[in-house]
């Protein structure tokens, strides 16, 4: 872990208390507002530095360290995509801190596209893996032996069936898919969406796999939900915007949230 990591979970524990946190939870585009969930301590990304500044709207770019349904979790409002710098590890830092707070897991929300009739907007997808189609890594220029991350079972399979079981009491059915990471900003063409489905993508966005690389590096258990918010390119007369992701998330939020308030209950 970096001496930077360390000097910010100390600031942290300053503002917010010496208890460890328990988990990490990553908000994606439009579900923001989940940060504003439990009674906790904010702290603006930009007061912590070195943290990226998040600027895509839809994110709430602050930290959150807060108990929700008895579980301590640092909640991260907004993150960085790769998109925004063209660095894949600008969320690297962030979970160093998580885990220098004592976390053991993270669990990634994000918007996404659906390549499935039977996945339409304001449905939950749970990530069972991914395919990493933007060909780039957060761990490129690592130095050590430790960047050869295995990424099978990336997607914790512990936390999936607590996931499952969670909604399954919030009388829902979560069903499970494969991610596609696409850089983005730009959205992906009708073509690319027909490949990836042929490669057996379910699901298509451009965030969460970085984070799940250098998570798993990091040591960290995964879990990682979509929130629908579009039929991918080429699969609906309604055209793709990002006006659209942020109206369609809330829906799914609102599912989101039970979910994990139900799955923090059975920690
Ligand atoms: N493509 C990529 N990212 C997305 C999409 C999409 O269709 N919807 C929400 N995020």
């Amino acid at each position: 872990m970096s001496r930077k990591s360390k000097e910010l979970a100390k600031l942290i524990r300053e503002r917010a208390g010496e208890a460890p946190v328990r988990l990490g939870l990553v908000l994606g585009s439009g579900l923001g507002h989940l940060a504003e969930a439990g009674n906790g301590t904010a702290i603006a990304y930009e007061e912590l530095d070195g943290f990226p500044h998040a600027g895509v709207s839809g994110h709430n770019p602050k930290l959150v360290i807060a108990e929700l349904e008895g579980v301590r979790l640092a909640i991260f409002g907004g993150r960085a995509h790769y998109y925004e710098s063209g660095r894949a590890d600008a969320m690297r830092l962030p979970l160093e801190v998580l885990r220098e707070l004592g976390a053991d897991s993270v669990l990634l929300t994000n918007a996404a596209g659906s390549l499935r009739a039977d996945f339409p907007p304001g449905r939950l997808m749970l990530l069972e893996d991914h395919i990493n189609f933007a060909g780039i890594n957060p761990l490129i220029g690592e130095a050590s032996d430790r960047r050869f991350v295995p990424m099978t079972q990336a997607y914790d399979p512990e936390i999936r069936k607590a996931l499952r079981a969670a909604a399954h009491e919030e009388g829902m059915v979560l069903r499970e898919g494969v991610y596609a990471w696409f850089s983005g900003p730009s959205f992906e063409t009708p073509a690319e969406i027909r490949a990836i489905r042929e490669l057996g993508a379910d699901a298509v966005g451009m965030s969460t796999v970085p984070e799940v690389i250098l998570a798993r590096f990091l040591g960290l258990r995964v879990g990682a939900i979509s929130v629908i918010t579009n039929m991918a390119a080429g699969m609906s007369d309604e055209p793709i915007s990002h006006e659209q992701t942020k109206a369609m998330a809330p829906i799914g939020a609102e599912k989101l949230e039970k979910i994990l308030r139900r799955y923090l209950r059975g920690l």
